[in-house]
């Protein structure tokens, strides 16, 4: 169809719907909080939308809107962040900050593609993801679904998560689903890293760091956009005009529809105090250009009563309306898309091609962040290793939060219905092939980490699940597992590889910590087991950085990966024994204490005295950093010396790479600059680009990147975006860095 064609069906369909049925188009309800009766109710009313359903339940309902007067198909949502993960039985990939750590947009891509795939199989149509927040204080619960704290990386892998979802330009035909950008915006800027508070920014900082990776999705042809839950300076960002209209749509270019996050409408009155009441929330809402109310059944009376009472527009509502029909055109829901489910010839859900690339994902996200003379890979002649710690056996773990485990409703009692590699399983089955032997010590500690195939009372979970933070980790705190015993199975061992970190009570949605530590009980064992003089090897599995000093000093070696669910023990396993080299980067920064965040690396210079008298002021680890088994060189840094500030094009920029060991391997040239001096006080460092390089052994390679002009742009105090004339460092390679500068005249 074309753009002229979508427009008149569209009008068309409008001018035939009552003010009810239009706003029944823009209102999407959740299926598994209502009951047969009020979701038959809706279908006859003519909701626009359904989520949190799939399969044949979803098509069932579909069918239904086939007996319907105007017969305009549901759209069905779903929260696929990381592969169809509310699936068992789909692909479920590593978290958005595991599969940032492998810096690899083509990857992501592919696994956004094959997400769209399964939930088309499962009749569904728009995908809750990317999601576009910063990870920059890390005590917020929602870190593991962001790609860290940098701007530039989460545009990148966003507009690759669109393309993989929606198709590159069009539609795709078959498979294409609805890519939805969220939380719009800064939602992971809330004081004190307590999620959907207050965030404190000014438009100019809006503009320098939040909205830039939001202009990429726009630019990639994200159909949605969703309003975060948040206030920006004390207005709701449900209710900020200027960001969902002026900016997104007049600046930025945004067609597609904006939909509120679960009951943003409601929260205007029951939590935000902004709306007198429902009808006034309603209004408010949608004037400010919400398209798409999620999760608030009251808008429904409530905006039919102000435009009855003439407080409201009808033409707002129809143009909301309009955005959302001309979507359903779009992508071909009045088509063969609606019948999908019905059509499915050979189900590709978890197929042998779709796992292979979530293992070749995953393998990417295993981060080496400590190897203490040459420690990994373990020696050929190891004979016996002992595996500890409450993550070493533990799918939910390594699944995480936005998992069928934790939604729609909580359920620890499910199990992964494909293939699922625990970090022991993974150990277990080199250690046998190697004739080593591997012995697991089952974790009898904290209640709060789930066995496979053996969860408890799924009461206790679900109570444990929903309650505060705080007792979880009480609860996390007491019940010492035995440490004797650990001690016992550990001796004689050559290794200990303690694999330890959080789960999903201690991480996600609702679960913000105030600290960062490992829990006690973990930490005791980790000091008991060095006590005993044992070569300790740390894997960290947890959805975001903790603070782990003690660990970084203390552990001969030591891998992170975040969330990396299915393919977790594969990818450990491999690291740790040298079948694969490392190649994954921190996309976000470790602080070394709580008290130090943010510690993003990309901050402002100018700090009187420059550190805390009690704390130095570094992270931990920082962005970008990671190691290998190979060891990298980086030469003869080239680029133009002088560039016209008015010049379109991007700079051409080369070096030469050398992989100076004798394993092949992958390095991640990265590229940041410093703007020297500008009228806005300007980051120490920016990241700008980043290659993925293979070298085999000895192999030397001339590698070129390009930095786009507009890069280098500050936003004024006017609020103008200009490239200011003067100095820039460029700063390119792998954990050491070459330096030149160059001026723009
Ligand atoms: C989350 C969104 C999610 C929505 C629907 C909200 O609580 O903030 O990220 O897409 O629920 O499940």
């Amino acid at each position: 169809m074309t753009r002229q064609q979508i427009n008149d069906k569209a009008n068309d369909l409008l001018s035939k719907l009552t003010l009810p049925e239009k706003v029944a188009q823009i209102m999407q309800l959740s299926y598994a909080h209502m009951d047969e009766k009020e979701r038959r109710m809706w279908i006859e009313r003519g909701i626009g939308s359904l989520l949190h359903v799939m399969g044949s339940d979803a098509q069932r309902f579909q069918d239904m809107t086939l007996e319907t007067k105007h017969k305009i198909p549901l759209i069905f949502g779903i929260d696929c962040v990381r592969g169809h993960a509310m699936n068992p039985k789909a692909t479920v990939f590593p978290c958005c900050l595991g599969m940032a750590s492998s810096f690899n947009t083509e990857l992501v891509e592919r696994a956004c593609e094959i997400a769209a795939r399964e939930v088309t199989e499962d009749a569904l149509h728009m995908v809750f993801s990317p999601v576009l927040c910063l990870g920059r204080d890390t005590r917020w619960g929602r870190v593991d679904e962001t790609f860290g704290e940098d701007p530039y990386l989460s545009g990148e892998l966003g507009a690759a998560m669109v393309k993989g979802y929606q198709g590159n330009g069009e539609m795709r035909k078959d498979t294409g689903v609805i890519a939805c950008a969220k939380h719009y915006l800064a939602h992971g800027e809330s004081m004190g890293g307590r999620d959907s508070y207050d965030v404190v920014l000014t438009h100019r900082k809006i503009l320098e760091v939040f909205a830039p990776p939001y202009k990429k999705v726009v630019d990639a042809g994200c159909k949605s956009i969703m309003t975060a839950y948040q206030t920006i300076d004390g207005l709701p960002c449900t209710a900020n005009k200027w960001l969902l209209k002026d900016l997104l749509r007049d600046e930025m270019g945004f067609e597609g529809f904006v939909i509120t996050d679960w009951d943003n409408t409601g929260r205007l009155v029951w939590q935000q105090f902004a709306s007198p009441d429902m009808r006034h929330a309603a209004k408010t809402a949608i004037e400010a250009g919400n398209d798409m109310i999620m999760s608030t059944p009251d808008f429904y009376e409530a905006a039919i009563s102000m435009v009855e009472n003439g407080e409201l527009d009808e033409s707002v509502v129809d143009e909301s309306v309009l955005r959302v029909l001309k979507v359903k055109l779009e992508m071909d829901l009045f088509g063969e898309k609606r019948s999908q489910f019905h059509n499915i010839k050979n189900p590709s859900m978890a197929c042998e091609e779709h796992l292979k690339i979530n293992e070749e994902l995953t393998n990417q996200t295993v981060v080496m962040l400590e190897n203490k003379n040459n420690t990994l890979p373990l020696s050929k002649d190891i004979r016996k290793i002992a595996v500890i710690g409450p993550n070493a056996d533990c799918i939910s773990s390594q699944y995480g939060d936005w998992t069928f485990y934790t939604h729609p409703l909580p359920d620890f009692t499910k199990v992964p219905e494909t293939v699922n590699i625990t970090i022991w399983d993974g150990i277990k089955s080199i250690a046998e092939k190697s004739n080593i032997k591997a012995e697991l010590t089952k974790w009898d500690g904290p209640v709060s980490v789930y066995y496979r195939g053996e969860a408890p009372d799924p009461n206790d979970i679900q109570s444990l699940h929903r309650a505060a933070d705080t007792s979880d980790i009480k609860n996390a705190n007491q019940n010492l597992p035995d440490i004797n015993k650990i001690l016992k199975n550990c001796e004689g061992a050559d290794v200990v590889i303690a694999v330890i970190g959080d789960d999903p009570t201690l991480n996600g949605e609702e679960r913000d910590r105030a600290n960062l530590d490992l829990p006690e009980a973990q930490q005791k064992m980790l000091e008991a087991v060095k006590e005993a003089g044992h070569k300790l090897i740390i894997v960290g599995i947890t959805g975001k950085p903790l603070t782990v000093k003690w660990a970084k000093e203390n552990a001969d070696a030591m891998l992170w990966t975040f969330c990396p669910g299915a393919y977790g023990g594969s990818a450990v396993a491999g690291v740790l024994f040298g079948e694969k080299n490392p190649s994954a980067r921190l996309p976000i920064s470790f602080p070394l204490h709580v008290g130090q965040l943010p510690v993003y690396y990309n901050q402002l210079p100018g700090w009187h005295g420059g550190k805390y008298i009690d704390l130095p002021k570094e992270s931990l680890y920082t962005f970008g950093y990671g190691l290998s088994y190979s060891e990298f060189e980086y030469t003869g840094l080239e680029c133009p010396g002088r560039i016209k500030a008015e010049s379109t094009e991007d700079i051409n920029i080369s070096v030469t790479v050398t992989n100076k060991s004798n394993m092949d391997g992958t390095t991640v040239a990265q590229l940041y600059f410093r703007d020297m001096v500008s009228t806005i006080s300007t980051p120490v460092k920016q990241f700008k680009g980043f290659k993925r390089v293979f070298l085999k052994a000895g192999e030397s390679r001339k590698i070129s990147m390009t930095l786009p002009m507009a890069e280098l742009a500050i936003i004024d105090h006017n609020l103008q975006r200009i490239i200011e004339k003067g100095t820039f460092n460029l700063i390119v390679g792998d954990g050491k860095y070459l330096e030149k500068e160059f001026t723009v005249v």
